[in-house]
């Protein structure tokens, strides 16, 4: 009995298909890469832009062949495309062989939709309305990319930008209980994990539906890096307008905790911000940026950004270019805006053309290179703590806590950390040598 998961969107999909794995296993499944030879096929499906939904819909089509050759086959859809409005009947109308549909509100009950299945061989298709609570104890099989262990800290969210579907498709925020995640870590750094990654669609918004004032991501992440072993503690999403000083002095403080930090800005116009519904303006995110360089001058920073938006003219977009060069970012991850039904902003006047869009994104794109190329090469003479990946013909391959990867002319042991210094930037690839 052979399974295939095939996850679409961010990290917080990757880490629920380690759920679902886990319980397909415990049911006696176990991983394939070949869809000829698996007897269940889950798509676990996003829906942040359209051209995601789209190339999810292709995909589901093409399943429609191998169901045919084996009828016993169990096709399986869930995740945040399932749970947005109207996709479930869609779905089902456009492939009548899917088996089985769910939300992402009631993945822990995949495993007896399976048994379920394979006991009265009906269609299963359940996608509840409203989130309910949160589920401890589903079993999990981790990926192990890179020694990195994913945790959940926070579901859902509360903020509503105006383009966004998350909060509509993974309902209001919840946390975690700190006893939950920090129990859940210790297990992670026993079992040999390097790398916890605590994942929220805003985590530093962590506790605010407890009751207890003392529940707060600053206070998290110091019990967390307090825990004993050899190991870094990342997190992803910041929301600028909850990242406090309290936050980043604890990043600075704490050895164990990356000097890593996913910041979106989304526009560097405050038209835009405010059409965005971000809370924050241009003015209070570079106030944010020069606080967390002055308490983490290392700090790799990287963010999010969207052009198009409605209303978006030339000079908000010219706000937005001259932002990330005055940031000079590590990483920026541009899209350009999708319309989402349900949301504020697409029934906003003023859309633009597409044309403009992939004109906008461009320019951006080459910007970031630009930055990308000439902060590697500043680099150069830098040290970094990195962990040893593999042996390659360019030296042995490291990578550092933002993922950056560079070669090292030394013998290493694997999934170790190391210290290293930049020594070259060439072919763009980075090398350096070992320092203690
Ligand atoms: N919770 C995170 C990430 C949300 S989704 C955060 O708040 O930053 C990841 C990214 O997708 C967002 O940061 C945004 O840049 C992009 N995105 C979300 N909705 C979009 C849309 N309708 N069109 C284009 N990009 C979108
Ligand atoms: Fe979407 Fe905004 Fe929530 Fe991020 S904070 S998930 S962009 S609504
Ligand atoms: Fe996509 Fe859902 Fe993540 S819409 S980006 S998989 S929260």
């Amino acid at each position: 009995m052979k399974y295939i998961i095939k996850t679409f969107g961010c990290q917080m999909n990757v880490h629920e298909s380690e759920k679902l794995s886990g319980m397909l296993e415990s049911l006696g499944y176990t991983n394939t890469d070949n869809y000829n030879d698996s007897d269940v096929i889950v798509f676990n499906t996003c829906c942040i832009r359209d051209g995601v939904e789209q190339k999810i819909l292709g995909n589901i089509g093409a399943l429609k062949k191998l169901k045919k050759k084996n009828p016993n086959l169990i096709i399986a859809i869930c995740g945040c495309m399932s749970q947005a409005d109207g996709r479930a009947d869609l779905i089902l109308k456009k492939f009548p062989f899917v088996d089985i549909i769910f939300g992402t509100h009631n993945i822990h009950k995949f495993k007896e939709y399976v048994q379920q299945k394979l006991s009265t061989n009906s269609k299963i298709i359940d996608v509840w309305e409203k989130e309910e609570g949160i589920f401890e104890d589903v079993e999990i099989k981790r990926d192990n990319f890179f020694s990195n262990a994913w945790v959940n800290i926070n579901f859902g969210c509360n903020n509503f930008c105006t383009y966004c579907i998350v909060p509509y498709v993974r309902g209001r925020e919840r946390s975690r209980l700190p006893q939950d995640i920090i129990n859940e870590c210790k297990q992670l750094i026993a079992e040999g994990y390097k790398y916890i990654t605590l994942l929220g669609q805003n985590v530093n918004s962590y506790g605010n539906d407890l009751d207890d004032p003392n529940i707060n991501f600053a206070n998290l992440l110091k019990d967390c890096a307090s825990l004993d072993g050899d190991f870094r503690i990342k997190f992803m999403t910041s929301h600028p307008k909850d990242l406090s000083e309290d936050v980043v002095k604890t990043i600075a403080t704490y050895p164990k905790l990356s000097k890593v930090i996913h910041l979106p800005i989304q526009s560097g116009s405050n038209d835009i911000l405010k059409s965005m519904n971000r809370k924050y303006t241009r003015e209070h995110y570079l106030e944010l940026i020069s606080m967390i360089r002055k308490h983490i001058p290392n700090a790799y920073i990287s963010t999010d950004i969207i052009v198009g938006f409605p209303g978006e003219t030339e000079k908000d977009f010219l706000d937005t270019y001259s932002l990330i060069e005055e940031v000079r970012y590590d990483g920026v991850f541009a899209f350009m805006y999708s319309r989402r039904s349900g949301t504020v902003a697409d029934k906003m006047e003023n859309q633009i053309d597409e044309e403009v869009k992939k004109d906008r994104i461009h320019k951006l794109l080459e910007l970031s290179k630009r930055i990308t190329k000439e902060k590697n090469k500043e680099s150069i003479g830098s040290n970094m703590n990195v962990i040893a990946i593999e042996n390659t013909s360019d030296g042995y391959k490291v990578m550092s806590d933002s993922g950056k990867t560079i070669f090292v002319d030394d013998s290493l042991e694997p999934n170790k950390f190391y210290n290293i210094q930049i020594t070259k930037f060439a072919c763009n690839k980075l090398f350096a040598k070992l320092v203690n």
